[in-house]
């Protein structure tokens, strides 16, 4: 275990330091901002676009006037999106007739399974085993990778294993009604996943969904928002909102009214919440495909 640790350590120093000889302007750049992150990037989303506030926030009723959704499977656990952004999606892929889904970002996979029963195609881009160890991630992390993504039950989910920094995007040939953006929350990384998507949306329905443009469905993560801004074309950026209640930030071409928000907002609806455990049956291997990819790659 410690062994595991302090070579997982290595590698993320070795990876900092590469990092650091090959772009030492960015690489300081980067470190300063991590330092003064959320101040830092308020003040540069506030004076490169004048969100002082963040983005308008839509109604969720308004977006998905019956909102009401089951999620399963859900571990309720470390850094999957919240029950409410995977009922949101769930919705958005509802109202397509065929919904073809891409996501950036899986771990166990629990936004994807979710809404895979109510698309056509699912995609879901993520690191690899050998990408997620390099990224200092820990054997526990890895083995969980698609965890909940059984291809039997979920025979419309095709799985990537990629760095959406180094992807070539132009190999995914298909387009999309819905793109999911949960990868790499560093505003550069944001940058360039909006950028490499925006081409893949399909019509003038489609839609994004980023997750994390909030900490909470009232405090704007800045660093996101300054990589939505900085990734999408200008004349776009009239089509983003924060989604009330969640954790969302969306594109969409549909004309919205939405207003500004700030701490603490009154509750205009109420939700309701049933929460039921069930024991899985055979834990991890048999349920992993992570499992499966690890035990591969050894
Ligand atoms: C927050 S988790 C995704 C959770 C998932 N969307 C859910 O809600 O169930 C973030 C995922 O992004 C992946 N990731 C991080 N950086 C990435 C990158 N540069 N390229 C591809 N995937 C990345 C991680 O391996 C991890 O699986």
């Amino acid at each position: 275990m410690t062994r595991t640790l302090s070579q997982s350590k290595r590698n993320r120093m070795l990876t900092a330091l590469w990092y650091l000889l090959r772009k030492p302007h960015k690489a300081l750049k980067s470190i300063y901002r991590d330092r003064h992150d959320t101040q830092w990037w308020q003040q540069y989303v506030t004076k490169s676009y004048g969100l002082g506030l963040g983005l308008p926030q839509v109604d969720l009723l308004e977006l998905i006037p019956e909102f009401e959704e089951t999620i399963t499977p859900y571990a309720m656990l470390e850094a999957a999106a919240t029950p409410m952004d995977i009922a949101l999606l769930k919705g958005l892929a509802r109202s397509y007739d065929d919904c073809d889904y891409l996501e950036i970002g899986r771990w166990r996979g629990e936004s994807i399974t979710n809404v895979a029963p109510h698309t056509n195609t699912c995609y879901s881009l993520s690191l690899s085993p050998a990408q997620q160890s390099q990224a200092g991630f820990s054997n526990s992390m890895i083995r969980q990778d698609g965890f909940f993504i059984t291809p039997e039950q979920y025979p419309n989910i095709t799985c990537i294993n990629c760095d959406t920094l180094s992807f070539d995007f132009s190999t995914l040939t298909e387009k999309f009604d819905l793109i999911f953006v949960d990868g790499d929350h560093h505003a550069a990384a944001v940058t360039s996943d909006t950028q490499n998507i925006f081409p893949l949306l399909k019509d003038d329905d489609s839609m994004i969904v980023w997750h994390d443009y909030a900490d909470s469905p009232e405090k704007v993560r800045w660093a996101v928002l300054a990589g939505i801004m900085d990734g999408l074309p200008p004349e776009e950026h009239r089509n983003l909102y924060h989604v009330s209640n969640t954790l969302c930030a969306i594109y969409t071409r549909k004309k919205l009214s939405a207003t500004y928000q700030e701490f603490a907002i009154t509750p205009d609806k109420f939700f309701e919440v049933t929460i039921r455990a069930h024991k899985l049956e055979a834990p991890a291997a048999a349920h992993s495909q992570g499992e499966a990819r690890w035990n591969k790659s050894r």
